[in-house]
């Protein structure tokens, strides 16, 4: 039994539960997650799924639900099976943003005083790809979501916009900085500035997303990318993640140094070899993860 305890929600993989198709992981105590459904997709069950589920707020994102989403994401970086991560929402409403009736009566104090939302970032420590399935809207926190993932598909309905500044605030999850960096400064002030939404072709062409496609193909284009992604060694998964991540944090000089490296370490994985030795015998590398 593999049991993760984390901000008041024990998980526990024994306690999966199957209905309707769903492998869906339990919260202790009070049942399965209320916000978020979770199972494992994919030939090889190699693909964690997590969809947002509270359709009656657009899956804005409340506390809960990002305490549920945390857990749901670090089960699966700790589950051995899985190899990439896919996040996604409802055909409305991949998410509204942060949950606005929940953060209305909150004072500076508050926010300040209990570092507001900076449980967000802890996505950021997972170290298989997570990959945003985005249809409908993405907005404010569902942008700035969407944008902490690795790669972003759209369904061809889908709108972005960081409309923060309509409430009177800005962006408090990254929109500032991580929407200059995918779409560049003129077109990211003007969003910041105004809240205007962009559609998913405008993202596609910004650089935000990179795959636009029908809405109700959206899902199973997502899910086939992060099983193409799953065939590879996780070794090299993790090296490439943390590789890219390194050209928006470090310098050049240092990023190309780190690749260098992590380029290096791979001589010393079983995977390495395999590759290389399967391209040379003209067949499929088997990958063990090693
Ligand atoms: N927070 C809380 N509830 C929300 C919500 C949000 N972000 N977005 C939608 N809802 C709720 C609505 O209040 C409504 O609930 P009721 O039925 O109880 O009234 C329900 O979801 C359906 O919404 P609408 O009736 O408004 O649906 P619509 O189709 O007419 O409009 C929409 C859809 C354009 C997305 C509109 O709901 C909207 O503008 N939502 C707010 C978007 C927003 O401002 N997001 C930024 C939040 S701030 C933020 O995210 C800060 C940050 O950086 C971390």
């Amino acid at each position: 039994m593999l049991g993760i305890a984390r901000t008041g929600i024990q998980v526990t993989l024994a306690s999966v539960a199957r209905g309707n198709g769903l492998r869906q992981l339990c919260s202790g105590g009070s049942g399965s997650y209320k916000n978020i459904l979770v199972e494992k997709k994919g030939d090889k069950s190699q693909v964690g799924f997590v969809r947002l589920n509270r359709p009656k707020a657009l899956n804005s994102l409340c506390d809960d639900l990002l305490r549920e989403l945390n857990v749901a994401f670090r089960e699966f970086d700790a589950d051995p099976s899985v190899k990439a991560i896919v996040l996604t929402g409802s055909s409305k409403a991949f998410a509204a943003g942060a949950d606005i009736k929940e953060m209305q009566p909150k004072t500076y104090s508050t926010v300040f005083g209990t570092n507001f939302i900076n449980d967000w970032t802890e996505m950021l420590r997972i170290r298989k790809p997570i990959i945003a399935a985005v249809n409908g809207y993405a907005l404010g926190g569902g942008c700035e979501l969407a944008m902490m993932c690795d790669i972003i598909y759209a369904g061809d309905s889908a709108k972005f916009a960081q409309p923060e500044i309509r409430l009177g605030t800005i962006p408090g999850a990254g929109g500032t900085q991580r929407l200059p960096r995918a779409v560049g400064k003129s077109k990211a002030m003007e969003m910041c500035l105004t809240g205007d939404m962009i559609t998913a072709k405008e993202a596609e062409s910004a650089g935000l997303v990179s795959k636009v496609v029908p809405a109700d193909k959206l899902e199973a284009a997502a899910l086939d990318l992060a099983e193409r992604i799953s065939r590879m060694s996780l070794m090299a998964i993790y090296a490439a993640k943390e590789s890219v991540n390194a050209a928006y944090e470090a310098p050049l000089s240092q990023g190309l140094l780190l690749e260098r490296r992590l380029f290096h370490a791979s001589f010393g994985t079983r995977d390495r070899s395999e590759g290389m030795s399967a391209f040379t015998e003209k067949r499929a590398a088997e990958f063990k993860d090693e």
